[in-house]
């Protein structure tokens, strides 16, 4: 009698104290969101974007999650809400029906025993599903364990984490590094990949499938580097685009060579075939960086209407981040539409960006050392003679950053250069156009060359607006545009 007695009291305080901890899970989310409301007003304004998703306050790095649902697109993000530095990850969110008028919504997960590191999302109907990497402390050396969670979503903004979480532990050699799932779906089955590592600190991708996202099998080793391609491949994606496969990642400990892999970490890609029988993936054409950029990481893609889309984080790790003490720091790259033409991603904006043109502040030549001064917001279409020099000044109306934008006919490359030898240049071939499209923001730069076979993403800190000055001994022809806020303030 007494067992039985004691064992329902027992059952009862199990089912009281999981009630106890849901009650505190969805409190804790409602404190956080009058948190942020509150601290938003603290928040100085000089370099926050008008139309690049960043926090509403704290800290960012990885986009997680790109999706499409329901019409609408998806990001979240690696988010640190109470500091603009990192530390325990939540995640962020956004949503937009064209990838560039972008809201706010509450954040989507909260850590608890686990930190919400990076992972993606699928689309089911009207459920969506996230998958993420969660962190966990331990006692024993390395003093961490990754395994992957899932959370549920039944109107896109309120997440359950599921109950049986973890729901994959295991890596086929016990590696602890085992992150950032980017999971797809292929016929009736569910595929995921992961960012991994060999014993002997080579750079891996794992592949696993399920047909109902909660017990997974080990299918193979999609990728791996043979030596000289990281210790650690982190944020993996996998699609097929133009008729190949491409594996796309975020290798970490590749040595600089040259112009190339300047950056702390490199965001590139392989281009390949495979085959779903088979699960092989045979590589075709070698790494190439996705962006020549000073601050691209941890990219992602989704697909929708037939189309494939890009975002990454604009900014990198181990840099300073002069945001921070204006109560935010990062943000996230334009979102760009792919295509793969002669073995390499082009990356065009995406087209909705042009509703953002607002009033035409330049259309016609403009001689060697003119200036013109814009909003903080603005794209700048620039057409040259490319057998001279072009030489290009942006830079605070106000002081602040600068960057110089150069192409020499000598070598054929295109240079950023942002003073102090902090530059990165690339050798570029027209495929077509020979125009460069230039997006500035409040703290960020990016160059679209062409037909977008070669861009660069850098972040500027220029103050009061944009200032631009034709430095080239040739006149170059340029359109400019001020453009429309389309983020939160
Ligand atoms: C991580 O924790 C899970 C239990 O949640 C365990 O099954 C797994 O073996 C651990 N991983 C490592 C590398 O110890």
């Amino acid at each position: 009698m007494t067992s039985i007695r004691n064992g329902f009291i027992i059952l009862c305080l199990i089912a009281l104290s999981y009630a106890a901890s849901l009650n505190n899970y969805e409190e804790a989310k409602i404190h956080l969101e009058e948190y942020i409301q509150n601290k938003k007003k603290d928040i100085n304004p000089r370099y926050r974007p008008l139309y690049h998703v960043a926090p509403p306050v704290g800290w960012m790095n990885d986009p997680n999650g790109f999706t499409y649902h329901n019409g609408e697109f998806h990001i979240f993000y690696q988010y640190y809400p109470y500091d603009s530095v990192w530390g325990p990850m939540h995640w962020g969110h956004s949503s937009s029906s064209d990838l560039v008028n972008w809201k706010e919504l509450p954040t989507a997960l909260l850590p608890e025993e686990e930190q919400c590191f990076s992972g993606s999302a699928v689309s089911e109907g009207d459920q969506m599903i996230l998958m993420y990497t969660g962190r966990r402390s331990t006692n024993v050396e390395p003093l961490f364990n990754e395994s992957q969670y899932l959370a549920f979503s039944d109107d896109g903004v309120n997440f359950q984490k599921y109950e049986g979480n973890p729901v994959l532990t295991e890596t086929p050699n016990n590696s602890p590094d085992f992150r950032d799932p980017k999971v797809w779906k292929y016929g009736n089955d569910y595929y995921v990949i992961i960012g991994s590592k060999t014993l002997d600190n080579r750079g891996r991708v794992l592949l696993y499938k399920s047909n109902d996202l909660k017990s997974w099998e080990f299918l193979t080793i999609l990728g791996e580097s043979e030596g000289d391609m990281g210790y650690m491949w982190e944020c993996p994606d996998f699609f097929e685009l133009d008729g190949k496969f491409v594996l796309l990642m975020s290798p970490q400990g590749l040595e600089p060579q040259g112009d190339r892999y300047k950056n702390i970490y490199q965001n590139g890609y392989i281009i390949g075939s495979f085959n779903y029988d088979t699960n092989e993936f045979v590589p075709e054409v070698p790494f190439q960086e996705t962006d020549y950029g000073h601050d691209f990481y941890a990219a992602t893609t989704t697909e929708a209407n037939g189309k494939r889309y890009l975002v990454a984080w604009l900014s990198m790790w181990e840099v300073p981040h002069p945001e921070d003490t204006d109560g935010w720091a990062g943000q996230i790259t334009l979102p760009r539409e792919l295509s793969i033409v002669n073995n390499r991603i082009l990356m065009k904006p995406v087209e909705a960006i042009d509703n953002l043109r607002d009033s035409v502040e330049v259309d016609g030549d403009v001689g060697p050392n003119e200036v013109y001064v814009f909003g903080k917001a603005v794209e700048l279409l620039v057409d040259s003679d490319l057998e001279q020099k072009v030489d290009l000044l942006l830079e605070g109306r106000d002081g602040g950053g600068k960057v110089w934008l150069r192409w020499d006919p000598e070598v054929r490359k295109v240079v950023l250069d942002r003073g102090s030898d902090d530059i990165r240049q690339v050798e570029w071939s027209p495929i077509g156009s020979h125009t460069w499209r230039i997006f500035l923001d409040a703290s960020s730069l990016e160059l679209f060359c062409g037909e977008g076979e070669v861009v660069f993403s850098s972040r500027v800190f220029p103050l009061g607006g944009w200032k631009v000055t034709n430095h080239s001994p040739q006149s170059l022809r340029i359109k400019a545009f001020n453009l429309k806020r389309s983020v939160p303030e």
